[in-house]
């Protein structure tokens, strides 16, 4: 028996773009009804372990011409120039918002806001509150959203189908975690902000929730998913764990050492002097490698690494700007930055990729929309500047908001019996795999070799060939996901059931980034192919897209907006 409840608005994902988005279209109308779907609580949404900051312009010496120019610069020319525009442009109001809300932005002596250096910006424009800046503006966005009575939330409610009637999207079918019932969360319009995938990888900064969700039901419903192959490694996460430690504490002064204790990134040719540690994370990432192949790194049980020096920055200086940083180190590998190096090594950290979206956040599927690192606006091309994520989350997070009311006003409400009956059949499918003896593969076999068919074919440096046998595997292992062995028969909180539908949604991914990735021959910021090792904007200065088919994704083109910043070499 399928639960029913009617909304105006469904918005699934309760992170910095869902609560964003909530919280634009409850003010645009206390009227409506909005409903905020989450598989986990909100303020357990993978914006609260970010860490650095959010960027936009505050500094006397900054302007919107130069965040501009340093987005299109940092994408390698394949951000689309008038989303760009409207990211600077709309970026410094949103964080005052943010600060009328609750966030704690630090202050300098005079009480002008603190911004800190990040990589590959041209001055100091990140904004942040200590390096706890993730938990602050959720907590500041959770808390305001409180005050909306509008605003419907389903938590720990997990998704496993956007309702399409008539070619509009018009709900959701959701899996209830806590007794196992099946909803169907009707609305005019829908919006995901999910978040990314970076699960589909071993070594990685982003929670476990990261699965992609968002990204796969959109897939599913024949949306295109755009640019996958480029995948955003941070520099500095810790070995094993993948635990971030945050581009601030190279903004700060932090330096990298290799085994020769050299500070080897000043060596490296991207042009940044004795700013070596804040080159953009693309560039560092590979400089980093490179010191791994020639030798020159670290080994223990998770393989090469280098580290993070902090020490020269004193106690005093690291307690007020990186306490974060000194407990996570602490806490996790036993080492205090005061006094010994931090350990760390290139991890995935995000997706540039995502649902095609527009300038408005829409996507080709009338009704649905998407912000956040869910969607690819094409705000961050071939690699994202650091700080600027949360940013995106709220400056398209609203406007998410915003257009998806303006979209239920116009349509009226669909039928609901055949959106019922599809959410019947979701729960059928689902209730068939839950506790399903007779299948023959295990998600932890699965989930472990798609992780290493993507660490092997789509790391910081690619080939043509480990992409291929990439794409090959992973076709494989999503292939044989349909099979799976599950065990547990119950309703309450079947976390197996859970695990298995995000199992699913990841291996679609991974076999779209690898098949996306191999087919772009050329360099560009974060896709690195080694037998095409430079740009080649002749050929191949378009946005990928990727349609699903039941024999894997079918790629097509899209045109990359340019516009006043012409295409120049990449040089810092
Ligand atoms: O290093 C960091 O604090 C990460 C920031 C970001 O990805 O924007």
């Amino acid at each position: 028996m399928v639960q029913v409840s009617r909304h105006d608005i469904v918005i699934v994902g309760g992170g910095g773009a869902g609560l964003r988005a909530a919280i634009a279209a409850a003010e645009a109308n206390p009227d409506l009804s909005i409903a905020l779907v989450s598989k986990v609580y909100p303020m357990r949404s993978h914006t609260v372990s970010a860490e650095g900051g959010a960027a936009a312009i505050a500094r006397d010496d900054d302007n919107l011409e130069l965040h501009g120019f340093d987005t299109v610069k940092g994408s390698d020319f394949l951000g689309d120039q008038n989303v760009i525009e409207y990211f600077v442009e709309n970026a410094p109001r949103e964080l005052a918002l943010l600060e009328n809300w609750g966030c704690p932005w630090s202050r300098n002596d005079d009480g002008s806001v603190a911004t800190r250096a990040f990589g590959g910006m041209s001055t100091k424009r990140t904004w942040y509150a200590t390096d706890k800046v993730g938990f602050h503006m959720l907590h500041a966005l959770f808390q305001h959203s409180m005050r909306f009575d509008n605003i419907v939330r389903y938590d720990e409610f997990f998704v496993t189908k956007l309702l399409v009637e008539g070619g509009t999207c018009q709900g959701v079918s959701a899996l209830e975690i806590r007794t196992g019932e099946f909803h169907a969360i009707l609305g005019r319009s829908v919006i995901l902000a999910t978040g990314g995938a970076g699960k589909i990888f071993p070594f990685t900064t982003n929670g476990t929730i990261k699965t992609g969700d968002g990204m796969a039901l959109a897939y599913r419903a024949g949306v295109a998913l755009k640019d996958m192959e480029f995948v955003q490694y941070h520099p500095t996460g810790l070995p094993g764990t993948g635990i971030l430690i945050t581009e601030a504490a190279r903004g700060e002064g932090g330096y990298l050492r290799n085994n020769k204790d050299e500070r080897f990134l000043v060596e490296y040719d991207y042009g940044v002097g004795d700013k070596a540690e804040l080159g953009p994370r693309d560039m560092v990432s590979r400089a980093i490698i490179q010191e791994f192949e020639a030798g020159r790194g670290f080994e223990n049980q998770y393989g090469s690494y280098c580290v993070v020096d902090l020490r020269h920055l004193g106690e005093e200086h690291i307690n007020a700007k990186l306490p974060f940083v000194r407990e996570l180190a602490k806490t996790y590998i036993g080492v205090d930055p005061v006094h010994e190096y931090i350990p760390i090594r290139p991890v995935v950290h995000y997706m540039m990729g995502g649902v095609d979206t527009d300038i408005n956040a829409a996507t080709e599927l009338p009704g649905l929309y998407a912000a956040g690192e869910v969607a690819c606006a094409s705000l961050n091309g071939a690699n994202r500047l650091g700080s600027n994520s949360l940013t995106e989350c709220l400056v398209f997070g609203a406007v998410a908001g915003r257009n998806a009311i303006d979209f239920a006003k116009g349509v009226d409400e669909g039928d609901q019996s055949r959106l019922v009956a599809q959410t019947e059949e979701e729960a059928a499918r689902v209730g068939a795999l839950r506790g399903n003896g007779t299948g023959s593969e295990k998600i932890s076999s699965l989930r472990l070799e798609m992780n290493s068919a993507m660490e092997a074919g789509c790391g910081v440096y690619r080939m043509q060939d480990t992409m291929a046998t990439a794409a090959v595997a992973t076709r494989s292992i999503r292939q044989r996901a349909a099979d799976l062995h599950l065990r547990d028969s119950s309703r309450v909180f079947n976390t197996e059931i859970v695990s298995a539908l995000e199992l699913m949604n990841m291996v679609e991914l991974a076999e779209v980034l690898s098949v996306s990735a191999a087919d772009r021959k050329e360099s560009r910021g974060a896709h690195t192919c080694r037998d095409y090792p430079t740009r080649d904007d002749e050929n191949y200065l378009y946005h990928t897209l990727a349609h699903r088919t039941e024999d894997g994704p079918r790629l097509g083109r899209k045109e990359v907006k340019l516009g006043h910043w012409v295409p120049q070499e990449r040089k810092y």
